[in-house]
């Protein structure tokens, strides 16, 4: 089934898009005349070979829209879609008039379930019907596409035929589309090569992969039509297209020149374009690219975890099988309730900021207080947790502070310990702010006077966490401290504790 090395050695792929065609017909798309050419310039500087802008049958808007790309592109060639109609193959090759590369792909239903419940033709119709369609297009148009439809689910005796009837026509590229992505690597490759061998005697046609992701398989789907000689692939941007949509142009491109030892093909695709192509068409789309999405998903090249994150400190290809620029990303390390100290510093070191040993410890014990209760912090918060690090050590450490009542009448509870020493608890009640100070006063045997504080919940997409901004007055020591944590009595409790002194301050100890 495969084709020999030597037979595919350099030969190069055709990738055709046809996100402005099939990743039109997700569902809720409809992309203007403007629209699509902005679409289809990115395509072309992306470096796709055939760009499939439309089927004009569909409307007159739709064939304007496909005249207006066929006149501004002229690097790639512009393909449109037509049925094995004369009215839709005459609006087609109208639609193309303007192209310097104009490409006409008419298609005919081949599997008996298409044939009887959807056309109502007996095999020997749809065969004629194809002939007929496939010869007025060449009447029209120089280079022609024939796509028989449904083709994975069609006889193998019939699709053998049509695809030799195709390639004796003349039609330069014939395409086996997997249309309701039934079929599964070995055998869609299989389909391929069969396909190849009814064509043998036509070396110059060139077989053509189009798979749909109902079961997940289109890019598998598609290599395994590359291994099996298929010299051109169908494939979207994100993997738009019908129900669960066509294989991902991102995808397949990356595959092969991630393994080029597998794949003997090349492709003009200029990958560092990739992402900005994903989020011109996501935007212009409306369709979201999912965060886990391969190659352009937000999270594609995002780490986490503290074990990775430290692979990734000291060599990207641990835990990654592309570089992100490749692809026109950047890996990034996200700080969330996974990371590890490593990354953490890293982070911040990234950001201009170093931290003492101790600071350093405090900070990192602040954020995964944070990130307990916030999926992502923001840089800002983690900039602020990093400020109140910098702080000199503090002798006391925050064990736990929970509050009950509310306004003047909350009562405080806090539990705090002298660095690697005793525990002691404390209460307090009155103004939350004030019960605090008590509380902590009365556990430290500190005296505390609360200066001025500012608490407040904020809300963040993933949840709200609380901030507290304290100046106070300790043993007559002017101190500040700041604190993010998951409630507003927590937060003050850490911005006071976090910053009180080993030994009992003195006036002389602390900044005019
Ligand atoms: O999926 C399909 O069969 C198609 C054809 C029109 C090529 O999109
Ligand atoms: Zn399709």
């Amino acid at each position: 089934m495969n084709a020999s090395t030597t037979e595919r050695h350099c030969q190069p792929l055709t990738i055709f898009d046809t996100t402005l065609r099939d990743g039109e017909q997700t569902p809720g798309v409809s992309l203007s005349a403007p629209q699509k050419l902005e679409i289809a310039a990115a395509l072309e500087a992306l470096g796709v070979d055939v760009i499939e802008a439309g089927f004009p049958a569909a409307s007159s808007g739709e064939a304007d829209a496909v005249a207006a790309v066929a006149a501004k592109v002229s690097r790639s060639a512009v393909c449109a879609l037509a049925r094995c109609h004369e009215p839709d193959i005459v609006a087609a090759s109208d639609a193309l008039r303007p192209a310097a590369r104009p490409r006409l792909h008419v298609f005919m239903a081949t599997s008996p379930l298409h044939m009887r419940h959807k056309l109502r033709m007996t095999p020997r119709q749809v065969m004629q019907r194809a002939r007929q369609g496939m010869r007025l297009a060449l009447d029209l148009c120089r280079d022609v596409q024939f796509s028989a439809e449904d083709a994975t689910r069609t006889e193998p005796a019939f699709l053998h035929d049509m695809v030799a009837m195709a390639a004796e026509l003349g039609v330069s590229t014939i395409n086996i589309p997997d249309t309701v992505g039934y079929a599964t690597p070995v055998e869609y490759g299989q389909t391929i090569a069969n396909a190849r061998q009814a064509a043998a005697s036509h070396p110059g046609v060139v077989i053509s992969a189009h798979c749909h992701d109902d079961l997940g398989l289109a890019a598998a789907n598609t290599l395994a039509a590359i291994h099996a000689g298929a010299l051109q692939v169908e494939c979207t941007i994100n993997g738009l297209g019908e129900r669960a949509g066509n294989a991902a142009l991102e995808e397949v491109v990356m595959a092969l020149r991630t393994r080029p030892e597998l794949y003997a093909a090349t492709t003009g695709i200029i990958t560092q374009r990739l992402a900005a192509t994903s989020a011109l068409v996501a935007g212009l789309t409306g369709i979201a690219v999912p965060p886990n999405k391969a190659v352009v998903g937000a999270n594609a090249f995002a780490h986490q975890s503290g074990i990775h994150q430290h692979g990734m400190l000291s060599n990207a290809g641990t835990y990654e099988v592309m570089r992100a620029e490749d692809v026109g990303a950047s890996t990034q390390i996200v700080l969330g309730k996974h990371s590890g100290r490593h990354a953490f510093a890293a982070w911040l070191e990234a950001r201009g900021t170093q931290l003492h040993e101790a600071g350093l410890e405090r900070a990192f014990a602040a954020f995964k207080r944070l990130a307990d209760s916030q999926a992502r912090p923001t840089e800002r918060q983690v900039l602020e947790l990093a400020g109140a690090g910098s702080h000199p050590p503090a002798g006391w450490q925050l064990l736990a502070a929970s509050h009950s009542g509310r306004g003047d009448q909350c009562q405080v509870e806090v539990r705090v310990a002298r660095h690697a020493g005793r525990e002691c608890q404390g209460c307090g009640r009155g103004a939350l702010a004030n019960a605090v100070a008590d509380a902590v006063a009365q556990a430290t045997g500190l005296r505390l006077r609360v200066a001025a504080c500012h608490a407040a919940m904020e809300s963040r997409g993933d949840g709200s966490v609380a901030t507290a901004h304290v100046e106070f007055d300790c043993d007559g020591a002017a101190l500040r401290g700041q604190a993010i944590a998951a409630t507003e009595c927590e937060a003050i409790a850490h911005a006071m504790v976090d910053v009180l002194p080993a030994a009992r301050p003195t006036r002389m100890e602390v900044a005019p």
